[in-house]
């Protein structure tokens, strides 16, 4: 049996702050104690690896609660497969990622599962696991839901929005939340207004209006809060929980605040680039706007504001990437000359811890925030607590050492995402993953890749575990 010890570092979990050192053995955490003790130098010396994190944080590795590695959309498909994806998410800190099976119409929720286990299977360098999203919501695709819960895919996301893809009317929304209230499932909601939508696209394109800051114009902030607010009154008639995806509108979050001011099982998630992009780069000219084509779509500045505050209040409670890259050559510009046909997405899932260390820095969070946004919330969300989010006996050892003084520009040229372009290209930021565990097994060493395809394995989750 193999153990590892981690000296000397600042161990940081959502509760506490704590000088410890840290044992690892068979992959999971078996014990932390005061660094240096006696005791502790008893652990070294009978260690097989001994990692030195002086002057470092030790942190639970992120746990990305959103990504669509080869999601098919628009035509093409997300361009990180789960090889390329998991391990870019390695070099970010992140440790698990949970994808989105797809459901197609016509179809079942098992083929969904089966092509996406298909895709994963031996291919990611970190954990993962599923939640389904229900496109085709009918008598067969319900019972299927239970099925799946006791299988460990507890989570289902409809959407509010892509009439004629993903789109579900508010009688089969309200169907899927009655069964997940009986079942446990979780329903996760793409909450804007398609029809709406849908319209404005249209009137757009007639007027000529082509540019990809278009895309955001037509998704307007009041058809995300209109559909957050009827997805939360949904939810209310069927006595379900909910969870908000992608919130990016301020007024879409003031629905989420009254909501949980009433005491509602509601809760929302959003994304590093609603914190730290805008219209301003939709507004980018010579089509370089088409990078930050994503639905719910980047809002105007003033939006930042309010979605930091509902991080620090909690009326948000997790910030996951929703990865979905898609690249400029080829791929985002299928829509040239049209808006609507620029494939939805942005890359992210390797920039994420370290653009919410940047906002530790920044003042925006504190540093247990950040873990609880990035790492113990979506684990409790998800069913994976405590094995995944925190550092406590018992739980795996997917540890990063982070260097919380390391400056770094992110870049394209030096990102490991499968992606042509950076949505962050160019910022810098303080703080840099070093060394990356997972279940005690390194996959970042020394800022050297040394993780391989098919480590990471499929988890099933449990309910969710945030419920008031
Ligand atoms: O633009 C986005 N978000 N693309 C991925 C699909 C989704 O709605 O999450
Ligand atoms: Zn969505
Ligand atoms: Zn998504």
């Amino acid at each position: 049996m193999s153990r590892t010890v981690i000296r000397g570092g600042l161990v940081i979990t959502a509760a506490d702050e704590v000088h410890a050192d840290v044992l690892i053995e068979a992959g999971r955490v078996v014990a932390l104690a005061a660094h240096d003790s006696e005791f502790t130098a008893g652990w070294s010396a009978s260690a097989d690896r001994v990692i030195d994190a002086a002057g470092k944080y030790v942190i639970p590795g992120g746990v990305d609660a959103h990504t669509h590695m080869e999601l098919p959309f628009g035509g093409t498909f997300a361009s990180d497969t789960f090889e390329t994806g998991s391990r870019a998410a390695a070099w970010g800190g992140t440790t698990t990622i949970i994808d989105f099976a797809v459901q197609s119409v016509g179809h079942s929720l098992r083929e969904g599962l089966d092509t996406w286990h298909a895709k994963a299977d031996a291919q990611c360098a970190i954990d993962y696991g599923f939640h389904m999203i229900l496109a085709d919501v009918n008598e067969d695709s319900l019972k299927e839901m239970d099925v799946l819960v006791e299988e460990g895919v507890t989570s289902f996301k409809l959407f509010m929005a892509y009439p004629g893809v993903f789109y579900s009317d508010d009688g089969k929304i309200l169907r899927a939340m009655q069964r997940g209230a009986a079942n446990g499932g979780l329903i996760m909601m793409h909450a804007e207004n398609g029809i709406a939508i849908d319209v404005l696209v249209e009137q757009a394109l007639a007027a000529g209006r082509t540019a990809p800051r278009y895309h955001g114009e037509v998704r307007h902030a009041l058809l995300e809060a209109e559909a957050t607010h009827r997805a939360i009154k949904l939810a209310q008639v069927a006595g379900s929980p909910l969870y908000v995806v992608h919130v990016s509108a301020e007024e879409a979050l003031a629905e989420l605040a009254t909501a949980r001011d009433k005491g509602l099982n509601v809760f929302g998630e959003t994304c590093p680039q609603y914190l730290f992009l805008s219209t301003d780069n939709l507004a980018e000219p010579d089509f370089e706007g088409s990078k930050y084509v994503c639905s719910t779509p980047l809002r105007p500045k003033e939006h930042q504001a309010a979605l930091w505050r509902g991080l620090r209040t909690n009326d948000l409670q997790v910030v996951s990437t929703d990865h979905c890259p898609f690249c400029f050559s080829g791929q985002k510009e299928l829509g040239r000359g049209d808006f609507s046909k620029i494939p939805n997405g942005l890359p992210g899932v390797e920039n994420r811890m370290d653009l919410l260390h940047q906002a530790v820095v920044d003042g925006h969070i504190s540093r247990r925030r950040w873990i609880e946004i990035a790492a113990a919330t979506p684990a409790r969300m998800f069913g994976l607590y405590p094995r995944k989010g925190t550092i406590a006996p018992g739980a795996d050892a997917d540890i990063v050492i982070y260097d919380p003084h390391a400056e770094q520009v992110i870049s394209a040229e030096t990102h490991h995402m499968n992606v042509d372009y950076s949505a962050y290209e160019g910022k810098r930021i303080t703080g840099q993953v070093e060394t990356v565990l997972s279940r005690g097994e390194p996959v970042i060493d020394g800022k050297t890749f040394v993780g391989r395809a098919g480590h990471g394995q499929y988890t099933p989750r449990g309910t969710c575990q945030y419920l008031i």
